[in-house]
Protein backbone atom coordinates (compact mmCIF):
# COMPACT_ATOMS: atom_id res chain seq x y z
CA UNK A 1 0.00 0.00 0.00
CA UNK A 2 1.58 3.03 -0.72
CA UNK A 3 0.11 6.93 -0.73
CA UNK A 4 -0.39 9.56 2.06
CA UNK A 5 -2.45 10.12 5.13
CA UNK A 6 -2.91 14.07 5.08
CA UNK A 7 -4.06 14.31 8.56
CA UNK A 8 -1.76 11.55 10.35
CA UNK A 9 1.62 10.17 8.30
CA UNK A 10 1.81 7.38 10.75
CA UNK A 11 -1.31 4.63 10.24
CA UNK A 12 -0.02 2.88 13.75
CA UNK A 13 -0.51 5.98 15.56
CA UNK A 14 -3.85 7.13 13.24
CA UNK A 15 -5.76 3.44 13.83
CA UNK A 16 -5.06 4.40 17.84
CA UNK A 17 -6.25 7.72 17.30
CA UNK A 18 -9.18 6.37 15.37
CA UNK A 19 -10.14 3.33 18.21
CA UNK A 20 -9.71 5.72 20.81
CA UNK A 21 -12.43 8.10 19.15
CA UNK A 22 -14.62 5.40 18.32
CA UNK A 23 -14.74 5.06 22.03
CA UNK A 24 -15.31 8.33 22.81
CA UNK A 25 -18.81 7.73 21.04
CA UNK A 26 -17.51 9.78 18.62
CA UNK A 27 -18.77 8.73 14.88
CA UNK A 28 -16.61 7.34 11.94
CA UNK A 29 -17.24 6.57 8.62
CA UNK A 30 -14.65 4.61 6.29
CA UNK A 31 -15.42 5.20 2.93
CA UNK A 32 -13.63 2.92 0.02
CA UNK A 33 -13.38 3.81 -2.95
CA UNK A 34 -12.04 0.34 -4.93
CA UNK A 35 -12.56 -0.76 -8.47
CA UNK A 36 -11.29 -4.62 -8.16
CA UNK A 37 -11.70 -5.07 -4.08
CA UNK A 38 -7.73 -4.15 -2.63
CA UNK A 39 -8.50 -0.81 -1.40
CA UNK A 40 -11.83 -2.08 -0.07
CA UNK A 41 -9.64 -4.62 1.96
CA UNK A 42 -7.94 -2.39 4.00
CA UNK A 43 -10.84 0.03 4.36
CA UNK A 44 -12.51 -3.74 5.95
CA UNK A 45 -9.73 -4.36 7.97
CA UNK A 46 -9.06 -0.68 9.14
CA UNK A 47 -13.38 -0.47 10.29
CA UNK A 48 -12.69 -4.25 11.81
CA UNK A 49 -10.09 -2.54 13.89
CA UNK A 50 -11.44 0.19 14.89
CA UNK A 51 -14.98 -0.84 15.29
CA UNK A 52 -16.39 1.75 12.98
CA UNK A 53 -19.03 2.19 9.95
CA UNK A 54 -17.46 1.27 6.55
CA UNK A 55 -19.56 2.08 3.41
CA UNK A 56 -18.28 2.31 -0.55
CA UNK A 57 -18.11 5.53 -1.80
CA UNK A 58 -21.02 4.97 -4.46
CA UNK A 59 -23.40 4.36 -1.42
CA UNK A 60 -25.58 7.10 -0.60
CA UNK A 61 -23.97 8.07 3.01
CA UNK A 62 -25.35 11.15 4.79
CA UNK A 63 -21.32 12.16 5.46
CA UNK A 64 -22.44 15.47 7.47
CA UNK A 65 -23.67 12.63 10.69
CA UNK A 66 -20.15 11.51 11.40
CA UNK A 67 -17.50 13.16 12.77
CA UNK A 68 -14.40 11.39 11.38
CA UNK A 69 -14.15 10.47 8.06
CA UNK A 70 -11.70 7.84 6.50
CA UNK A 71 -11.34 7.48 2.97
CA UNK A 72 -9.62 4.88 1.25
CA UNK A 73 -8.85 5.10 -2.14
CA UNK A 74 -7.28 3.22 -4.86
CA UNK A 75 -5.12 5.26 -7.22
CA UNK A 76 -6.20 4.83 -11.01
CA UNK A 77 -3.89 7.14 -13.43
CA UNK A 78 -2.45 9.19 -10.74
CA UNK A 79 -6.53 10.08 -9.72
CA UNK A 80 -8.26 9.28 -6.78
CA UNK A 81 -11.99 7.94 -7.89
CA UNK A 82 -14.62 8.91 -5.98
CA UNK A 83 -12.55 11.28 -3.44
CA UNK A 84 -13.93 14.79 -4.89
CA UNK A 85 -17.09 13.44 -4.46
CA UNK A 86 -17.04 12.21 -1.19
CA UNK A 87 -15.85 15.60 -0.19
CA UNK A 88 -18.15 17.68 -1.49
CA UNK A 89 -20.41 15.45 0.24
CA UNK A 90 -19.36 16.72 3.67
CA UNK A 91 -20.84 20.24 4.14
CA UNK A 92 -18.99 21.00 7.43
CA UNK A 93 -15.53 20.24 6.50
CA UNK A 94 -13.95 22.92 9.10
CA UNK A 95 -15.41 20.64 11.96
CA UNK A 96 -14.45 17.68 10.81
CA UNK A 97 -11.63 14.95 11.26
CA UNK A 98 -10.75 13.44 7.46
CA UNK A 99 -8.12 11.58 6.79
CA UNK A 100 -7.55 10.36 3.27
CA UNK A 101 -5.00 7.33 2.45
CA UNK A 102 -4.33 5.75 -1.42
CA UNK A 103 -3.60 2.37 -2.33
CA UNK A 104 -1.84 1.89 -5.21
CA UNK A 105 1.28 0.29 -7.04
CA UNK A 106 4.55 2.15 -5.78
CA UNK A 107 7.10 2.68 -8.51
CA UNK A 108 5.29 3.24 -11.85
CA UNK A 109 5.76 6.90 -13.42
CA UNK A 110 2.60 8.51 -14.77
CA UNK A 111 4.64 7.67 -18.37
CA UNK A 112 5.04 4.02 -17.59
CA UNK A 113 1.22 4.30 -16.89
CA UNK A 114 0.77 5.68 -20.48
CA UNK A 115 3.03 3.55 -22.19
CA UNK A 116 1.71 0.02 -20.02
CA UNK A 117 -1.95 1.41 -21.57
CA UNK A 118 -1.04 2.07 -24.81
CA UNK A 119 0.37 -1.61 -25.20
CA UNK A 120 -2.59 -2.69 -23.62
CA UNK A 121 -4.58 -0.56 -26.58
CA UNK A 122 -2.04 -1.96 -29.61
CA UNK A 123 -2.13 -5.09 -28.69
CA UNK A 124 -6.29 -5.16 -28.49
CA UNK A 125 -5.66 -3.60 -32.28
CA UNK A 126 -3.21 -6.67 -33.13
CA UNK A 127 -5.95 -8.52 -32.14
CA UNK A 128 -8.84 -7.14 -33.85
CA UNK A 129 -6.37 -6.96 -37.05
CA UNK A 130 -4.99 -10.72 -36.69
CA UNK A 131 -9.08 -11.95 -36.46
CA UNK A 132 -10.27 -9.68 -39.42
CA UNK A 133 -6.91 -11.54 -41.62
CA UNK A 134 -8.41 -14.53 -40.90
CA UNK A 135 -11.48 -13.63 -41.62
CA UNK A 136 -10.70 -12.08 -45.38
CA UNK A 137 -7.80 -14.35 -46.20
CA UNK A 138 -6.59 -18.15 -46.26
CA UNK A 139 -5.05 -19.11 -42.65
CA UNK A 140 -2.51 -21.34 -44.30
CA UNK A 141 -0.90 -18.07 -44.90
CA UNK A 142 -2.03 -15.62 -42.48
CA UNK A 143 -0.98 -18.17 -39.37
CA UNK A 144 2.98 -18.20 -41.11
CA UNK A 145 3.00 -14.29 -41.63
CA UNK A 146 1.44 -13.77 -37.65
CA UNK A 147 3.88 -16.07 -36.14
CA UNK A 148 6.91 -14.20 -38.24
CA UNK A 149 6.63 -11.81 -34.95
CA UNK A 150 8.96 -14.25 -33.19
CA UNK A 151 11.70 -13.83 -35.77
CA UNK A 152 11.57 -10.05 -35.81
CA UNK A 153 11.32 -10.50 -32.01
CA UNK A 154 15.17 -12.95 -31.68
CA UNK A 155 16.00 -10.14 -34.53
CA UNK A 156 15.12 -6.83 -32.94
CA UNK A 157 16.91 -8.24 -29.59
CA UNK A 158 19.47 -9.13 -31.21
CA UNK A 159 20.28 -5.54 -32.74
CA UNK A 160 19.14 -3.45 -29.99
CA UNK A 161 19.77 -5.32 -26.90
CA UNK A 162 22.90 -7.29 -27.94
CA UNK A 163 21.30 -10.81 -26.96
CA UNK A 164 22.33 -13.81 -28.60
CA UNK A 165 20.66 -16.82 -30.75
CA UNK A 166 19.59 -19.18 -28.36
CA UNK A 167 18.08 -22.52 -29.41
C1 LIG B 1 -5.67 1.67 -15.41
C2 LIG B 1 -4.92 1.68 -14.08
C3 LIG B 1 -4.31 2.84 -13.67
C4 LIG B 1 -3.57 2.87 -12.45
N1 LIG B 1 -2.94 4.02 -12.07
C5 LIG B 1 -2.15 4.01 -10.95
C6 LIG B 1 -1.41 5.18 -10.59
O1 LIG B 1 -1.44 6.22 -11.23
N2 LIG B 1 -0.63 5.10 -9.49
C7 LIG B 1 -0.53 3.97 -8.72
O2 LIG B 1 0.21 3.99 -7.75
N3 LIG B 1 -1.27 2.87 -9.02
C8 LIG B 1 -2.06 2.86 -10.13
N4 LIG B 1 -2.77 1.74 -10.47
C9 LIG B 1 -2.70 0.57 -9.61
C10 LIG B 1 -3.94 0.49 -8.72
O3 LIG B 1 -4.08 1.65 -7.94
C11 LIG B 1 -3.74 -0.71 -7.79
O4 LIG B 1 -3.78 -1.89 -8.57
C12 LIG B 1 -4.79 -0.76 -6.71
O5 LIG B 1 -4.43 -1.77 -5.80
C13 LIG B 1 -6.16 -1.03 -7.25
O6 LIG B 1 -7.06 -0.90 -6.17
P1 LIG B 1 -8.51 -1.58 -6.19
O7 LIG B 1 -8.26 -3.08 -6.27
O8 LIG B 1 -9.10 -1.21 -4.86
O9 LIG B 1 -9.28 -1.05 -7.35
C14 LIG B 1 -3.50 1.71 -11.65
C15 LIG B 1 -4.17 0.53 -12.08
C16 LIG B 1 -4.87 0.52 -13.28
C17 LIG B 1 -5.55 -0.75 -13.72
Amino acid sequence: MTGGLLMNRNPRTENTRITDEVQRNMRTVIVYGSQYGTAKRYAEALAGRAGSEIRSHEDSINLDAYDNIVYIGALYTGGVPGLKKTLSDIHDLQNKKIVIATVGLAGISRRSWLFLILSGLATGASWLCYYKALQIGEASKVVPIDKLSVVITLVLAFVFLNEEFTT
